[in-house]
């Protein structure tokens, strides 16, 4: 069995900040068609690269994004620095020429990312590839490849102040090869001591641990399953990353997105279980956000400025409810019960009902409740709590015509 380990405090802070947008931006955008458009469309590296010279950026505002994701209640930004296709978003310090300073746009646009963050109260993140498909080292010379791979971080790491983390994705294009991850690790912990270290572990490896020094599992476009941390020597976060649409990068004719409904119940699923859920858009070519994108996560936003409370601080202490019902506790000494399907009172001419009103049951309520009300509303719910048949019950009263949050959370003041 084991013991579950206690969480470092940078890793406590990481699962605390619950909710994050990813952003994939790069040349890729302007082509709009997704970021594996040069792989999977069969583009010669010497054309796909000539969108570097139409590259303007002229629509990218750190900041507006920034506060676009506090309208949206998103406490941290992963961005791209640089994707598969090889191109940076930053002054590689001469590196590279295949970078935004060498571009129409002649900006280092992770700086301006950090900086726009920072004045918002938003952890910047940094996503970078491992794999590349533009270098020709990462085929012919893995060592000198490696050196590079690790050269561009560091910058990263040094030129743009304290950031949240960084995002690795690619190891899995080559699972056999030897990618010196002691050697990128150790050097991200020497200049960044706090921050979080996740390498993608890919869309078929849901939840799998990796080096040790990694800070939290994901899962790709996967909801989280619960971890089980007993007897692991460290203890690891969690964090599920998924796209509105059909495409991680920009896309004109993606008609695949999610719903409002459907992302508001993704996020709940994360937090049932501890993950963090990082909710992705691609910008367009110069640098915009999507109008729908845009919507949508300030309609999210809405939601969590009634519920925001049970979802950033919370976490899992096994109560369970029927269905997707869940409970979580707050760190204010609260109980935060999770009711998913729940109808609209009214009349039945006109509301039709999507779920039951009446008693929701959860078991492994361990504390002593006093009172239990909507945190929409306030309306107090009537409640039993049979501790020796491990049984809380409360009466979960419908939605006021004219109202649907999709989950509604009550939250319960507790003895003690
Ligand atoms: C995948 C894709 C990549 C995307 C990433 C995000 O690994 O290769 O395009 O950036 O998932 O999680």
């Amino acid at each position: 069995m084991g013991q579950i380990p206690v969480p470092k405090p940078y890793i406590r802070e990481f699962e605390k900040l619950g909710y994050g947008m990813f952003i994939h931006w790069g040349l890729y955008s302007q082509l709009a068609q997704g970021e594996w458009v040069m792989k999977l469309r069969k583009i010669p590296k010497e054309e796909y690269s000539l969108l570097q010279n139409t590259f303007t950026a002229e629509h990218f505002d750190g900041r507006e994004i920034a506060r676009l994701a506090k309208r949206a209640g998103m406490k941290y930004i992963v961005l791209t620095a640089r994707h598969h296709d090889g191109f940076s978003l930053y002054d590689t310090r001469g590196l590279s020429d295949y970078d935004s300073m060498h571009s129409p746009a002649a900006r280092d646009l992770m700086a301006d990312f950090a900086a726009g963050c920072r004045a918002e109260g938003i952890v910047p993140f940094f996503y970078h590839t491992t794999l590349d498909w533009y270098v020709d080292s990462y085929r012919e010379d893995f060592e000198a490849y490696l050196r590079y791979l690790q050269q561009s971080v560091e910058i990263l790491c040094t030129e743009y102040g304290k950031i949240g983390g960084m995002w690795f994705d690619g190891n899995w294009d080559k699972p056999d090869a030897d990618w010196q991850e002691d050697a990128l690790y150790g050097m991200i912990r020497r200049n960044q001591p706090e921050a979080i270290i996740v390498n993608n572990s890919g869309l078929h490896k849901l939840g799998v641990y990796g080096h040790p020094e990694i800070d939290s599992v994901t899962f790709e476009q996967g909801r989280p399953h619960p971890m089980d941390r007993r007897g692991k020597p460290k203890y690891v976060a969690a964090e599920m990353c998924q796209t509105m649409g059909a495409y991680w990068g920009y896309s004109g004719a993606d008609f695949a997105f999610k719903s409002t409904k459907e992302l508001i119940e993704h996020l709940c699923a994360c937090r049932k279980v501890g993950a963090n859920y990082l909710l992705n858009i691609g910008l367009t070519g110069t640098g915009r956000v999507a109008k729908l994108q845009e919507a949508m996560l300030e309609t999210i936003g809405d939601w969590l400025r009634v519920f925001g409370q049970a979802i950033y601080t919370t976490a899992p202490c096994g109560i369970a409810g029927s269905g997707s019902d869940f409970g979580l506790a707050g760190e204010d000494g609260k109980l935060y019960f999770f009711v998913h399907q729940l109808a609209v009172s009214g009349d039945w001419n006109v509301t039709v009902p999507s779920g039951g009103v009446g008693p929701r049951t959860f078991t492994g309520v361990r504390r002593t409740i006093r009172s239990i009300r909507w945190m929409d509303n306030g309306e107090e719910l009537s409640f039993v709590h049979d501790p020796a048949k491990d049984l809380f019950s409360f009466q979960a009263t419908g939605y006021p015509y004219g109202e649907d949050y999709v989950v509604r959370v009550a939250e319960a003041v507790t003895e003690d």
